[in-house]
């Protein structure tokens, strides 16, 4: 740790815990705790927002209230519930941590032993068993990294965010407050929140930036520090397809929250078989989007008004869904950004 955080730990805690007791955020699971509470909403939260897990945190507590009301459930069901949070294989490994804490009759009582249960990584494992147990376990995110990172000033160069996890790690355990750890915990992870953030830290409010590196030198945005990720390219050709005053759209039917009902041109590959036919159909725009660490470029063939019809029955797109709508209507559909914009475009080039 830096001789700054060092010498002024224990001001730090407080000055951290403080602010926390003072502006940290309702949640239902704050509300009371309880053990089970935790992990249910600990797993709804890896990869989620908590405005998005609020709601299914309160409808899975009312369904099943404890570790052995879940353990007695059917996996169909608790798939139901968690449906529209995604990443699915949450729902089993919480259904078979209930199942196997009632068949063991022992609920952990370290971050060492919540490790062992299949989906609980060395995060959620620090933040159950500090948050409903007072277990001395700091947890390190990257969220943490971030904090940690400019508190520090540490400008190094890191790989991946766990790369960067280990490297901050001792910091984050010799920072913790061995007396609240939970509370500092969630200290933590709410400052990250709500005030460093990774654009513009607000640093002007932060209850700890008298001891912040980073915010003396003026590089607190620039920080932490990762290598470039490569970038791939990759290729989409979609197809415009107008029928009178309609265009053939394609519904995401499944997917998280966001992206469920994100409404889409059709991309070729999404049609089985494909016309031949298809050679001729002319390209009228070619656009670019990045999502993640992807440049796409998306060409957009105008398929002829005659072939729509065939065309539309010989979709196989799974967990979507074809449909016509009005030019004039699609504003009402969340379309996304790109499509949204290149919109205009489209219907320019295809007169
Ligand atoms: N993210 C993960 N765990 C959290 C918690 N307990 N509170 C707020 N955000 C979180």
């Amino acid at each position: 740790m830096t001789l700054l955080l060092a010498a002024h730990a224990d001001e730090f805690r407080a000055a951290l815990r403080e602010w926390f007791l003072r502006e940290r955020r309702q949640m239902p699971w704050r509300r009371e705790r309880s053990v089970y509470r935790t992990v249910v909403s600990e797993f709804m939260l890896q990869q989620t927002q908590v405005d998005t897990v609020i709601p299914y945190f309160e409808n899975w507590i009312q369904k099943w209230g404890g570790f052995e009301a879940l353990a007695q459930a059917d996996e169909a069901d608790v798939l139901r519930a968690w449906e529209g949070l995604g990443y699915y294989s949450r729902a089993k490994n919480l259904l078979g941590v209930a199942k196997r804490i009632v068949a063991e009759k022992r609920i952990p009582q370290s971050a060492e032993e919540w490790r062992n249960f299949k989906g609980i990584g060395a995060y959620t494992a620090a933040a159950i068993a500090s948050i409903s147990q007072g277990v001395p376990a700091a947890v390190v995110d990257g969220n943490v990294v971030r904090i940690l990172a400019r508190l520090s000033g540490n400008e190094n160069v890191f790989r991946d965010s766990a790369s960067a996890a280990t490297a901050f790690s001792g910091i984050a355990d010799a920072l913790l407050d061995a007396k609240n750890p939970g509370d500092h915990n969630e200290a933590m992870m709410e400052l990250g929140a709500l005030i460093c953030t990774k654009h513009s830290p607000k640093c002007e409010v932060c209850p700890v930036a008298r001891f912040c590196r980073a915010r003396e030198r003026g590089i607190e945005a620039q920080l932490p520090r990762f290598l470039p990720k490569a970038t791939k390219k990759v290729e989409v050709v979609r197809l415009w397809c107008r029928i009178g005053d309609e265009i053939l759209l394609v519904r995401n039917t499944a997917g998280t929250r966001r992206l469920k009902n994100l409404c889409e041109f059709p991309r070729a590959e999404d049609f089985s078989p494909f016309p031949k036919a298809s050679a001729q159909w002319s390209q009228i725009f070619e656009g670019r989007r990045g999502i993640a660490n992807e440049a796409i470029t998306e060409r957009f063939l105008c398929v002829p008004e005659k072939n729509v019809a065939r065309l539309e029955k010989s979709f196989s797109g799974t967990e979507s869904e074809i449909f016509r709508v009005k030019i004039s209507e699609s504003e009402k559909l969340t379309l996304s950004g790109p499509h949204r914009k290149w919109l205009p475009l489209l219907l320019k080039n295809s007169a």
